[in-house]
This record gives C-alpha cells, structure tokens and sequence, in this order.
C-alpha cells in the first residue's frame, strides 16, 4: 500500500524518518517553518550532515517521492499519517519549551480537513508525560473541531535515533514504543510500521501516552546516568597508581546485568539530547514534588567533567596564561557536524578565561562552530596544522581520523608535546615514552 505520509518538522528526526519512508516506498512531504532548510531539502541536499542520508535525500526528491514545503495545507493534503518531529528545547530553568510543538498542532489541527478521512496524528517530539493527551489533544479537537477516536486519532511514538548513526538506527531500532491516546490507534500505526520493515518488526510494546512519554525519558537519563558513572569511577582511578578506567569498563561491561555499551569515560555526554532531556525530566519530578537526586547527581557529574581537562593542562603547564592550547575535535560526538551544547564549547570558554589561545580542528564542525565562535579561536585546516606549535593538545571528539595521528607527529609539530586525551584515542603503552601523554581515568604506575 502506497501511503502518504507528512512530517512536520526536517530536523534529525524528521528528515531521517522521511527520507526513510520515501525510500520504502510512500510519499512523504516534509513541512518546516525554516525556508532555507526546505529549500535545501526541495534541491536534494540535507541540511544536516548525517551518514547516508545525503544519498537517500539525493534519490527519493528526484524521484518524487519526497517533497519539502513550507505550508501545511500542502504537507497535509490526502494523507493518512501526519509526524510531529519539531524541537523541544529547554527554558532558562530547564523545564521543556513547548511553544513549537503547541504551534504545529495547532497547524496540523487546522489543515485536518483536508487529510485523508481517519487520520493518524503522530507526536514524535521529546514532551514531558501528560503532553500529549493534555496539550496536543485538546489543540488538536479544537483547531480542527473533529474529535480524536471518531474522527481521527493520536499515537505518541517516541524516536530514539542517534545522531550520526540516525540511517541505520531508522531501518534498525531496538524496538517500537506507541502510545496510544485513542484505543485501537496504535494498531494502524504497527500496521505501517510493518510494511516499513517489511514484516520484520521489531519488538513493540503498545501502551498509553504518558508511558511512552516517560519511556523516552528514562531511557535518556538511563544512558546520561551510565556515562556519569563511568566518569565518576575515572576520576577515581585518576588518583590510583596503574589504574585505566578503560580496562575497568571492560572488565565490568562483560557483567550481562552491566553490558558494555555507553561505558566510556571522557569529558562529558552533550549534544542537543542527554543533557537537554535529563533538565526537563528534573524540573518535571520537581513540578510533582519530587526532588530526583540521583538525576540531579548525574548531571551535577557532568557539567564538572570537561574541567577535568582544563585542570590536568594547568597542572602541567602551570598558567594557562599565554600557552597555545590545541583543540581536536568541535562536534559534541563523531560523524556529524552538531556543536549545539558541545564540550568544546565548554573548553574554549574556560581556556580563554584562563588567558591561554585556542586553536581548533574538526573534520566537519567547523563550519557550524565559526557561526557561534567568531574569532574567538584560530581555525585550523588540518589536525597537524592545529597541534603546530602548541603547547598542548586535548582531544575532545574521537573522530578516527585523529586516532592515525602517531607521537611522532605531536612530537616534530608541538612546542610542548603534550597530549589530554578525553576521549582515550590512543594507547597510553604506545604514547607515554614519547610524549607527556596524560588522560582521563589513566593513571600511570
Ligand atoms: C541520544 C540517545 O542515545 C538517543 O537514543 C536519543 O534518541 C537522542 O539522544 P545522541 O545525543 O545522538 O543520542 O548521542 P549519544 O550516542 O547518545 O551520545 C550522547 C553523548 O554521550 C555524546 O556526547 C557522547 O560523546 C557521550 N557518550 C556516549 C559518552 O561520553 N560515553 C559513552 O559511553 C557514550
């Protein structure tokens, strides 16, 4: 079955799950408020750097199959499903915005007339449990002036794609989780769902809406959690002679109760996710009269970390004051160009506070990263060209590229060949003879 498809929204989540759907098959058209993002998308290029979407985006706009506009009468018209993917950013004191998921509704809510009779609204945007059925709804019966479960239906159906990965994670989530508003709605959304993985689905749960909402959460702030931990342990074993965090992490990630994954130590989880995500369920169980310690903790961990760096280039240098610092890495994680609440941001703040000069290299952020920094930092074409001449280097985003980078290459380009690893690239075996090589949960005997 052909279906026809419209998502609001063209940010990591939209864009990849349309594009996703276009190439299975079912016409997709793309609504965002951003003119400049949707004449991108309209010319076949993602706004976005993410793996393999550029190729998908390139064949299904030729194709026809997806299209991007600007008005929601357009996106709307004839379909079957409508995908609320817009952004929930934090408020000053971290509790959810909601403002452009109240306006999407409000828009999907006035075009319903026009969409395909029993029609399936599905919120995908991060929200606090309870929005769904008491904001989106309500906006929903009265701008559209149908009612849910006669006239049309509402799922909300979290996302829980990572960026860089977001492709894959697309054709290969862990699992579905509907909420469903309506009773009986989740179904046409498994329905389609299953003609999207072609009958190899993978496991569902079909619940309420504040269980999804909250599963949402409490997976992100489980992962925040996980990631604080191992950074707490780190800092540990940054004080115990022969002690490596990352053999720890191994030794403790072989637990089948434990598992391996999200157990790295470095400067911090950020991004536009974790962080943002954590906020807003803390304000949330505090607008109950919760106070979540243990939340509070995790991120109370994270927000010191990237200081760990600065601390350990000061230990060594003495003063910051004048000193060349090296910045490997602008991108909060590998394979995209995203800077938005990055460590490095944090780094370059606290560096130049400290008096010292900041020179930067990354592989795909520097672009996004000149918009926001200005000439604050100097902009390097290369890794080698960023180390020349500091007097230290930390490494803050483990692109692969900086992990072929041998101590000879430090060694001959440095003033001062010393390397923070925060993201644990190389092997303190191969670089400790050659250089000062120091890094984050590593201790030498
Ligand atoms: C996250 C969730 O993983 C995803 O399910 C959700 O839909 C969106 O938020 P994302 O922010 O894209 O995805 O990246 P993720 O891979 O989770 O990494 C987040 C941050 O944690 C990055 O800064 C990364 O460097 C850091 N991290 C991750 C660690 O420091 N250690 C780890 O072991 C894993």
């Amino acid at each position: 079955m052909e279906y026809k498809i419209c998502v609001i929204g063209s940010g990591y989540v939209g864009l990849t799950m349309a594009a996703c759907f276009a190439i299975r098959g079912m016409k997709v058209t793309c609504v965002d408020v951003d003119k400049e993002r949707i004449e991108k998308i309209k010319r076949g290029e993602p706004p976005i750097h993410e793996p393999g979407l550029k190729e998908i985006v390139a064949e299904v706009t030729s194709d026809g199959m997806l299209k991007a506009t600007e008005d929601y009468a357009e996106g709307m018209k004839g379909a079957e499903f409508s995908f609320i993917c817009v952004g929930t950013p934090s408020k000053p004191d971290g509790s959810i915005d909601l403002s452009h998921v109240i306006s999407a509704a409000e828009a999907v809510g006035k075009n319903l007339h026009l969409a395909s009779k029993n029609h399936l609204v599905v919120v995908k945007s991060t929200v606090v449990p309870g929005t769904t059925s008491k904001i989106v709804a309500p906006i929903l019966e009265s701008s559209s002036g149908m009612k849910i479960g006669q006239d049309f239906s509402l799922i909300f159906n979290p996302e829980f794609l990572r960026e860089g990965s977001a492709v894959e994670d697309t054709f290969h989530p862990d699992r579905i989780i509907i909420g469903e508003y309506d009773e009986g709605s989740g179904k046409k959304l498994l329905d389609l769902y299953k003609e999207f993985y072609n009958n190899l689905l993978p496991p569902y749960i079909i619940t309420n809406t504040v269980n999804a909402e909250l599963i949402k959460y409490a997976n992100n702030a489980f992962l925040a959690t996980k990631i604080s931990f191992i950074n707490e342990i780190a800092n540990i074993c940054q004080r115990i002679p022969g002690a490596d965090v990352e053999i720890v992490a191994k030794g403790i990630g072989l637990d089948k109760r434990i598992g391996p994954l999200f157990l790295k130590a470095g400067l911090g989880y950020a991004g536009p996710c974790l962080p943002k995500d954590l906020s807003a369920l803390i304000a949330y169980a505090q607008s109950l009269g919760y106070g979540p310690l243990l939340l509070r903790a995790v991120q109370h961990t994270n927000e010191n970390q990237p200081y760990r760096a600065v601390l350990l280039a000061k230990n060594l240098l003495n003063t910051l004051k004048g000193k060349r610092v090296a910045l490997l890495g602008l991108v909060f994680k590998p394979n995209t160009d995203d800077i938005r609440n990055a460590i490095s941001l944090k780094l370059i703040n606290m560096l130049l506070k400290e008096g010292a000069q900041v020179a930067v290299f990354d592989p795909k952020g520097l672009e996004n990263a000149k918009k926001l920094l200005g000439n604050a930092v100097v902009y390097a074409n290369s890794a080698v060209e960023c180390i020349k001449d500091a007097d230290c280097c930390i490494v803050v985003t483990e692109w692969d590229e900086f992990r072929k980078l041998r101590p000879e290459d430090f060694v001959k380009s440095m003033r001062n060949p010393i390397i923070i690893d925060g993201r644990r690239v190389y092997d303190p075996k191969e670089f400790s003879g050659k250089l000062t090589y120091v890094a984050i949960g590593y201790c030498p005997s």
